[in-house]
């Protein structure tokens, strides 16, 4: 059945800062189902925060284990769920999500993903950058992410997206 009609999984994913974890609880709330955030998971399953994460296993270890909890966590028959911003980009990760529910990019320009990602300390591969060092990577690794992120069933402008919106945007759609 539709991921709006009876039940099902959304995944939303995009890069760091468009906003999934926000968008994502504001989606269940409108859709009276839970929130699942694969990040917090691994938090709270590792009892390491992202950053202790990479420091320990480093990216390879982090990959490992956040492709292994998209795979393995015991979801809700309906939910919304706030990916990494790189979880669709490693082994088969994104056709696994296009396979199992419901996928929505939310797409954002380089610039405004800059100005929105304050909080920097905690995401380990923008930690030591400035917004013009930041503005060049993002540049970069979007090129290399965006072959990944538009696998996506559903694509959506992120800029001034509201909750309701995004509903709109995947009921449209099926
Ligand atoms: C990452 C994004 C982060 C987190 C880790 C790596 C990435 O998630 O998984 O720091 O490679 O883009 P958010 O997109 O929720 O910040």
């Amino acid at each position: 059945s539709s991921p709006l009609g009876a039940e099902g999984l959304i995944f939303l994913i995009g890069y760091m800062g468009c906003g999934k974890s926000t968008k994502a609880k504001q989606l269940a709330h409108r859709l009276e189902c839970p929130v699942v955030d694969l990040d917090a998971e691994i938090v709270a399953k590792s009892g390491k925060t992202i950053a202790e994460y990479f420091a320990e296993f480093g990216e390879d270890g982090f990959r490992n284990y956040e492709s292994e909890m998209l795979k393995t966590f015991d979801y809700p028959k309906t939910c919304v769920i706030a990916t990494g911003g790189g979880l669709p980009c490693f082994f088969d990760n994104m056709d696994w999500m296009n396979a199992n529910g419901e996928t929505v990019y939310l797409q954002m320009e380089p610039a405004a993903l800059v100005s929105r990602l304050h909080n920097r300390q905690k995401r380990p591969l923008i930690k030591d950058l400035d917004d013009e060092q930041l503005l060049d990577f993002i540049k970069v690794k979007l090129q290399e992410r965006e072959p990944f992120y538009t696998k996506a069933k559903v694509i959506v402008d992120a800029f001034d997206l509201d909750a309701e919106q995004l509903e709109e945007a995947i009921r449209k759609k099926n």
